[in-house]
Parts: C-alpha cells; structure tokens; sequence
C-alpha cells in the first residue's frame, strides 16, 4: 500500500496487516517516508489506537530495522529488566549484580535521563572511567565473564525507533500506549533476550501517571512481547514518591553502593529490587517461584556476591578495581551540601515526585535536550518516605549543588515538592499489581 494509504486507512479507524506496517518501517528507516507522513501516521495512531495484533507487527518490524542480538555463546539464560522510568529509580544498579550472581546472564542496555526521570547510563558514567558504550566485542565479554553489563544502547539497534520517537517527540504523539509498547519492546527484542520483567511505575513521577493508565500499559506491554515470542511479566509500581532516599547521579551510585554492601537499603526501593529479581529468575527458570526468587535474590544480596559481581562489571568496564571498597573516593562530590529542614513538626504526607526530578534537572543534574552535558556530582539525598515523623529541624532534604544560589533554588523547588502535613497520612503499598 502506498504511504499515503496506510495513513488513510489508519485515519479512519481501519487496521493494518503485517506487511504495510513493514512496508512503512521500511520507510521510516531509509527515510523515504518523510518526516511529515511519519507524524501522520503516529497521529492517527494516538487517536485510533492498534489492534494487539498491529502493535506486534509494528515491534518486529522495528526490531527487525537493524541489528539484533543473539547469545549463543553463554549457557545462562538471558533475562533483562525495564523500568518505564521514574525518579531516585536507581533499582537497575542493584538488579543485574544480583541476578547475575544468581545464575542469570543481564545484557542490560539502559537509557539516558531525559526530562524529569533519571537514566541509568548518566549514572554509570559517574564513576571515572566507566565506558558506557564499549564496543560489541567487550560488551560481549563482560556479559560472558561477569554476568551483566550495563552499557547505552547502540545506534544499530532498533533504529527505526530513534526516527520515530524523535518525531513523536516534536510531534505530541509519545502518549500513545501502542507506540510507547512498540517502542520499548523493539529495543529489547533486538538485544536478543530469553526473557523481560517490566517495572511500570505509576503515580506522580511517572511517565503514566494513574493506575488506569499504567495498567494498560502493562497489560499492552506483556501481550505484545508475549506476541512477539519473548516470555514478559510486568510489575506496576508506585512512583507517587522517590523511590531511593536519593535522587540524581553521584548520589544514586553511592546509594546503590551502600545498599550492595548493606550500610544502608531504602525499604521499599529494597521491596521493589527483590521483587523484580525474583520475577526475573522464575523467567529464566532458576527459581520455581516468586517466594524461591526472592530467598535466592536476598541471599545473593546478604552474601555480598552481588556486590562483588557490581565491582567486577565497574572494573571490567574501565572503572576502579576498588570502587565499593571506598566509592567517595571514586564518585565526585558538588562543593556545597546543605540541609534544608522541615520547618514545622509534623509527617510527610506528600510528594510532588515530578517537581522533586525537575529540581535535580534544575540543579543540572538532567538534560532539557537529548546530547547536553550533565553535572554527575549534584543532586539531592535524604529524602524520606511518606508517613515519616519530623520536627521542625530535621532535614527533608540534603542538596548537593555548585552553588548557593543553586541551593536556594533548589530549596525553594523542594519546599513546594514535599508536603508536610499534622496527622499521619494512609500507607500506599510500593507493588500495586502483577501482569503475565
Ligand atoms: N520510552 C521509550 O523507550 N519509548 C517510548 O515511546 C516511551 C518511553
């Protein structure tokens, strides 16, 4: 079908077969669909949605526009996480240490920031000398050697998806639940992966800010890469709060870093790690169940193996040999850290989560536009969780910026973010539902 009548077609509430969704892929990929026809398509699309069969179509399609991976090499399943993204979500960190050292093997090709949401890859690239893009042939090797490796997405994988999203993006047309699975499930088909587990978060600080909506995408999410041959399970999660104490670059690795080494672990950021390394174990087929999941995920944990594993993939990388022996020495600190205190007695009984993402973009710790630098040191730490008791003095937040005026922005942007209240406000649980 020429383009014109695929967008037609679509326009008026009609589906697609196989074959034009290719066709068009094609299209989008060597450029001879313009970027005119391209937004079209993704217009109608938002307004007329796609069959679950169109979306599995459209994601192997996109898998299919370049490079996809496969491990024939390694004896371990193959077995990744995706977090549709949130803030103080440094759950990834831990996660592949863990599960590598539980047998799995995590070729984890993870995101930068952008917007109000942290990225994986900006944090990794805080510790000197972590090459976040290795060639194929290292990342091959740490996955073989360590068991995971968290590196950035290649420009070979998927590449119909950078096109597309970067017109969607311009375009009003990213908050279409078909395109967003399409999207997301083309880059994890193309890294060739035996199985996925979904962190969907819900709330404030996220990407689908009600239960409603994260739940379609969830649900659209584990059907379509069940669609598309890869085994999927989905765990919608809360975001209407950060989820680590700390938020930013720096400040998330070392918060990562004492909960490796068991200093200190975030309960509910805890909650959530072990529940996704035990869904991703009974994925790969190490564990019988959730509950074996999680005893073999704590154990891994408690018995520093998946510290040790972390420190091997930081080292096998081209980071210190030493980081979590010492990660201050490593990590760069902002040269102003200030509390900001509650001001009245009372209980956190709210976030503004987004606002608390924007601060740390604000502070420069996140990027406004895809390509601009950010400032890895600044940041916030501290952060309590909902219900917390406070006085007057107690610090809701540390901030770690380049200057005072910085701080005294911040401040006043974390004063808004948190609300404090006089009585204790009900408990929202951290996993809110399972799909698969
Ligand atoms: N993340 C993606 O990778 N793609 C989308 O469309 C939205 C979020």
């Amino acid at each position: 079908m020429l383009t014109q009548e695929i967008i037609r077609t679509k326009r008026d509430g009609g589906e697609l077969d196989a074959a034009d969704i290719a066709g068009f892929v094609r299209g989008l990929t060597d450029e001879s669909v313009t970027e005119g026809q391209v937004a079209a398509l993704a217009m109608a699309v938002f307004f007329r949605g796609m069959s679950r069969t169109e979306a599995v179509a459209l994601t192997l399609a996109m898998r299919d526009s370049g490079e996809v991976l496969s491990w024939p090499e390694l004896d371990r399943p193959v077995v990744d996480k995706h977090s549709t993204g949130g803030v103080g979500d440094n759950v990834s960190l831990m996660l592949a240490p863990i599960a590598a050292a539980c047998g799995l093997a995590v070729p984890m090709i993870s995101g930068r920031g952008l917007g109000h949401t942290g990225g994986t890859l900006d944090k990794m690239e805080s510790i000197p000398g972590y090459q976040a893009m290795p060639d194929n042939a290292l990342f091959r090797k740490v996955v073989g050697s360590v068991g995971c490796a968290i590196i950035g997405q290649t420009g070979n994988l998927a590449p119909a998806d950078k096109r597309f999203y970067g017109i969607r993006d311009v375009t009003a047309t990213v908050e279409s639940v078909p395109l967003i699975t399409a999207s997301i499930l083309s880059k994890k088909l193309a890294a060739g992966l035996g199985a996925l587990v979904l962190d969907v978060k819900s709330g404030n600080g996220a990407f689908m800010d009600t239960p409603e909506r994260s739940l379609e995408l969830a649900r659209s999410l584990v059907e379509v890469a069940v669609g598309a041959g890869m085994p999927t399970t989905a765990l919608v999660t809360d975001m209407n709060q950060p989820l680590a104490s700390a938020a930013g670059n720096a400040v998330e690795v070392r918060n990562a870093a004492d909960f490796l080494t068991g200093s200190a672990r975030d309960p509910r950021l805890l909650e959530v790690t072990l529940a996704l390394a035990a869904e991703m174990l009974v994925s790969g087929g190490l564990a019988a169940n959730p509950e074996d999941g999680l005893a073999r995920a704590r154990a891994a944990l408690e018995d520093g193996s998946a510290a040790e594993i972390f420190n091997w993939m930081v080292h096998a990388l081209g980071g210190p040999s030493d980081f979590l022996a010492d990660p201050d020495r490593h990590l760069g600190t902002a040269p102003v850290k200030t509390a900001l205190t509650a001001g009245r007695d009372g209980y956190v009984t709210d976030y503004d989560t987004r606002g608390v993402g924007l601060c740390v973009v604000a502070l420069g710790g996140g990027r406004t536009r895809p390509g601009d630098p950010v400032d890895h040191a600044v940041g916030l730490t501290g952060l309590l969780p909902i219900g917390t008791r406070i006085e007057r003095d107690t610090p809701i937040a540390f901030v770690h910026a380049r200057s005072d005026d910085q701080v005294a922005a911040a401040s006043a942007q974390m004063r808004k973010a948190v609300t404090i209240g006089d009585a204790p406000p009900a408990m929202a649980p951290v996993i809110l539902s399972r799909q698969g």
